[in-house]
């Protein structure tokens, strides 16, 4: 009998990564050997990449991880993760778990509507122009979805349209939007199939020419809204207690709002959440970045993604972005870690899947915050980083453990460092590997 799907796994950082495929199996209905499978060599081999990309060599693997403890609109969600950064991953559960004590992510978002932008050039009259194609919408409405049957059939379709002028009269320039619900598509195929489907007819009516015809990134008709509360108690530090840790996580984001570089490394701070999730979903992480980092501008100044205040003695958290992500087409059709990635999820649509992905960007920014705010970055972060330093230094095995372990309390988490502990472990001389690694130091 199938157990209940779960978030909660503690301890999963200390087995090894078989056992870890098995629990998370169990936890998320999936067969361990279907996970093992899905992962092996990255899930992909250099013949199917060949079918990706041009001048393929081979393939490159980065690090597939879980953030834990996630709870969605009272939803449990083991949310898969590919990143390199060491932290990310324990930082996004252990923040999801301060936030699950306060009821959990709470998400909502817009339709799936995306932008397809028609630019018209050499527009004598452009009120004109925007008069003429606004009173022939349903006609171009039509011509659009004639241009994606599929996703028509699918209940999508082209939805709206929308005419701007640009620049001064001068630049004799219009833009048309043509609004359109890509349902579980992110939407870039359709939306410039579209655009190239109407243009000719848009700039007829403008009585212009035809310039570009491509998606908008600033999708921001398709955002995403995650909040929640964080009681104080499951904030304090060993140093500090919740109510000061609330004031510091305030300050930071006060900080970030008044200070556009301060903005940048706190958004950068949720995308390392957002991304991951981005990725491990086989999704366009740049298109992603595009918009949100539009997003953040939008008011003229860019500003952070998330906000944090005190009520009474909790914290709040808030986050909004456009979020343009599919479940269906795309890369996902043919990458096996991919399809992996939403199983394990439970995603039914691609909405749920930014929820998650928004979710995920609020915890990871709460824990940045956090530390930052209480015992700074370099702590935590140093300790976990120090394992890839053993890697390095040439460590393998239990050794990479032990050998982190010294170079943390050594305070001295270098490859030189890790060397020396490594050779302190094996009295009989370094081998071939830490030759390379001291060389390198
Ligand atoms: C590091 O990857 C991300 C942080 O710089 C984010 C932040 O400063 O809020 C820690």
């Amino acid at each position: 009998m199938m157990k209940m799907r779960t978030s909660q796994l503690p301890g999963l950082y200390k087995v090894t990564v078989d056992e870890r495929q098995r629990l998370v199996g169990e936890a998320t209905g999936i067969a361990a050997t279907q996970i093992a499978t899905a992962l092996a060599s990255g899930g992909l081999d250099a013949a199917t990449a060949d079918k990706f990309v041009e001048n393929v060599l081979g393939v490159y693997a980065l690090p597939y991880g879980v953030a834990l403890n996630v709870c969605i609109n009272d939803q449990e969600r083991v949310v898969p993760m590919v990143v390199e950064e060491p932290s990310v991953v324990a930082a996004a559960s252990s923040a999801a778990k301060m936030v699950r004590a306060g009821g959990g992510f709470h998400a909502e978002i817009d339709d799936p509507l995306m932008i397809s932008q028609v630019q018209i050039t050499h527009v004598k009259n452009a009120s004109l122009a925007t008069s003429r194609i606004l009173s022939e919408k349903a006609e171009i409405l039509t011509r659009a979805n004639r241009a994606a049957p599929g996703l028509v059939s699918r209940g999508g379709g082209a939805r709206d349209l929308e005419v701007r002028m640009l620049g001064e009269p001068k630049d004799e320039m219009i833009v048309v939007h043509i609004i359109v619900d890509c349902r579980d598509a992110m939407g870039a195929n359709l939306v410039n199939t579209i655009a190239e489907a109407v243009a000719d007819r848009l700039a007829e009516l403008a009585v212009g020419k035809v310039g570009l015809r491509i998606l908008s990134n600033l999708c921001d008709k398709r955002c995403v809204r995650v909040c929640c509360r964080v009681p104080a108690k499951v904030l304090a530090t060993e140093h500090m207690d919740g109510q000061a840790v609330i004031d510091g996580i305030v300050n930071a984001s006060r900080f970030a709002e008044l200070d556009p570089y301060r903005a940048a490394t706190h958004n950068k701070g949720i995308m390392n959440g957002i991304d991951a999730v981005v990725i491990a979903t086989g999704n366009d992480w740049r298109a992603v970045e595009a918009g949100a980092h539009a997003f953040a501008a939008r008011s003229g100044r860019y500003s952070p993604l998330s906000i944090w205040r005190r009520d009474g003695d909790s914290l709040i958290g808030t986050i909004e972005l456009p979020l343009a992500l599919g479940t269906v087409g795309g890369t996902l059709r043919v990458h096996p870690s991919a399809r992996l990635s939403l199983k394990m999820m439970g995603v039914t649509d691609a909405g749920d899947l930014a929820k998650a992905a928004a979710s995920v960007g609020l915890a990871s920014n709460l824990a940045a915050v956090r530390a930052l705010a209480t015992d700074g970055i370099q702590r935590g972060h140093m300790a976990l980083h120090a394992r890839a330093v053993a890697v390095a230094a040439g460590a393998a095995g239990r050794d990479v453990e032990r050998v982190a372990a010294m170079i943390v309390e050594a305070r001295n988490i270098t490859v030189e460092a890790a060397c020396q502990a490594l050779a302190v472990l094996h009295v009989d001389g370094p081998d071939d590997h830490r030759d390379e690694a001291i060389a390198e130091a």
